[in-house]
């Protein structure tokens, strides 16, 4: 099974969780600047919600991806919102590629806010979740 984790974090919150996701299937994180550059069965990309959207850079990668997706399964942080999947969703049914009903997220500390987060037990979630996925 071919595997790729993409992630965006403005924060390092984001990033925590592709690399703890990245380690439970035996793969690199990478970040959205780089592009897939071949196929895969399952696409795990992370991103947060900075005003109500994912950043422009995740878009880009969205629209940029030009090789077979499987599927793709969500995963995030948030301060507020659940998760990021309804704004990738939309961006990855314009080019036929399903976004799994499955998905990871968790809180992501932003100024006074879920200080600490995502932590430890975040972390072994987000590892779990991922095996779970590939098993
Ligand atoms: C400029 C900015 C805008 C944000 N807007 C939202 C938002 O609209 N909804 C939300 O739930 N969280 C919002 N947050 C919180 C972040 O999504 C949260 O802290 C997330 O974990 C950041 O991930 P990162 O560290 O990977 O960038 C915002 C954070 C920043 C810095």
């Amino acid at each position: 099974m071919k595997l790729a984790v993409r992630y965006y974090s403005k924060g390092g919150n984001t990033k925590k969780i592709a690399e703890a996701i990245a380690k439970a299937v035996g793969t690199e994180a990478k970040t959205v600047t780089e592009p897939l550059d071949e196929d895969v069965d399952i696409l795990f990309l992370g991103s947060a919600p900075y005003a109500f959207d994912v950043d422009d850079e995740v878009k880009n990668f969205i629209s940029s991806i030009n090789v077979s997706v499987g599927k793709v399964i969500n995963f995030s942080t948030a301060a507020v919102i659940r998760s990021t999947r309804k704004y990738v969703e939309k961006l990855f049914a314009e080019k036929n590629i399903p976004v799994a009903e499955e998905e990871f997220s968790c809180r992501g500390a932003f100024t006074v806010l879920h200080k600490g987060r995502p932590n430890e037990d975040d972390l072994k979630s987000a590892a779990e979740f991922a095996k779970k996925i590939i098993s």
